[in-house]
């Protein structure tokens, strides 16, 4: 079974607008490294699909980095204690995930020193590789600035100038020489503003032949994002992976099956990808939010919305997971939609929701009991918020229903 258009460069290239957007003010520095190491890898003539999964690794490398915070860190310096903790990350939830197993050991490794690269039991050509990343990385950690200002056509020279004092002991001679050669033209440098990084990688992507996902494949990687977003927070802790559980088993109860189920499934994997957008300190906020916080915190439901049209755009899917906060009252976000416009599935999914976030803790809460949050659902369908069916039927099950939320 495969969906239509999901091919594999569509997926990555659309999930990796998410990861990136961990860097809130900076948010494609994903795509910057993986077009950079790119162009090194070319210029070294590695072969073609080298090239290209080089690029996939680019994209990829910081999914072990879910908090602001941390994604600060790697805009400020060189070289930082624990660094290593998201490569390690990173490398876990890959390697989990077979579409792109292949690509953990040199995530594992993409702020290693190369002097130190060199003493480690991995094959050379994966050693190259993870430093390709690690010096792609730096130089993105180099230039961001200057980008956002405007500067980087004066302060280039200077950049290649820092990166070849590094040759040797952060990076491998020949990949510093390599780029040293191709960096040195104001093209290399003006290919990484906003417009052309996309076009680039819209163009790369129609000159390959597709590579079509299957549904087991879909769900390896929608997983391997949620993961990702769970880790934003101690109390998200596997928060999408049990909605999608909740969601399933409600679908299923419903009679929902096949190529629906496993959209069901994937929407509740996938519907809070925008939060990584959210800063932790709202996320794990301990008290209420201010209006400013609440409006930040009320847009992920959109950016969900919009990243899973890029990777789903024949599927129900963007809409069951984007509309995860809308009410059958037509209160809710982003876009108002009432119970006309909300399909059984997307009511699954904020039922599943909503009871998944009561039966776990949250920073200004207690986890609930059982009782508390039937209570609490059926207020919600007694006010018209949720509906009736969906609720009656979790309720039939309760307790299985409170399994799949905590156990
Ligand atoms: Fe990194
Ligand atoms: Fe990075
Ligand atoms: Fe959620």
């Amino acid at each position: 079974m495969k969906l239509q258009h999901v091919d594999i460069h569509n997926a990555i290239t659309a999930l990796t607008c998410a990861l990136d957007l961990v860097g809130v003010d900076e948010v494609r520095h994903g795509k910057r490294v993986a077009v950079m190491a790119r162009a090194i890898a070319q210029h070294l003539k590695w072969p073609e699909l080298e090239c290209l999964s080089i690029l996939y690794s680019g994209m990829l490398h910081d999914c072990g980095v879910s908090r602001i915070h941390e994604h600060h860190r790697i805009t400020e310096t060189l070289e930082w204690d624990g660094a290593e903790d998201h490569c390690i990350r990173g490398a876990d939830y890959l390697s989990a995930c077979p579409p792109v197993a292949y690509l953990s050991t040199e995530i594992r490794y993409h702020h290693t020193r190369w002097e130190k690269l060199l003493e480690t039991p991995i094959d050379h050509h994966i050693r190259l590789r993870a430093n390709l990343l690690f010096l792609a990385d730096r130089i993105d950690m180099l230039q961001t600035d200057f980008l956002n200002s405007g500067q980087i056509l004066t302060e280039y020279p200077a950049i290649i100038a820092r990166i070849k004092t590094l040759s040797g002991v952060l990076f491998a001679p020949e990949l510093v020489d390599a780029f040293a050669e191709i960096a040195d033209v104001e093209a290399f440098w003006l290919a990484m503003e906003p417009e052309y990084l996309d076009e680039d990688l819209r163009s790369i992507g129609s000159q390959i032949p597709t590579t079509l996902l299957d549904i087991p494949a879909l769900k390896e990687l929608a997983r391997l994002f949620s993961r990702v977003v769970d880790a934003k927070s101690p109390y998200t802790d596997d928060h999408s992976q049990r909605v999608a559980h909740i969601a399933r088993q409600l679908a299923i109860d419903f009679g929902i099956e096949g190529y629906e189920l496993e959209q069901v499934e994937i929407a509740g994997l996938l519907h809070d990808i925008g939060k990584l957008r959210v800063s932790e300190d709202i996320i794990d906020k301990p008290g209420s939010l201010t209006p400013e916080e609440r409006a930040t915190m009320h847009r992920h439901s959109y950016d969900t919305f919009r990243i899973l049209q890029r990777v789903f755009d024949d599927s129900k899917i963007p809409v069951w997971a984007g509309f995860h906060h809308e009410t059958l009252l037509g209160d809710g976000y982003p876009f108002k939609n009432g119970n006309k416009e909300l399909d059984l599935e997307c009511r699954i999914i904020t039922v599943a929701d909503i009871f998944q976030a009561l039966a776990q803790e949250r920073p200004y809460r207690h986890t609930m009991s059982l009782e508390y949050i039937l209570n609490d659902l059926q207020s919600r369908v007694a006010s018209g918020h949720l509906d009736a069916k969906v609720v009656a039927k979790l309720t039939d099950n309760a307790e299985l229903y409170y399994r799949l939320a905590v156990a």
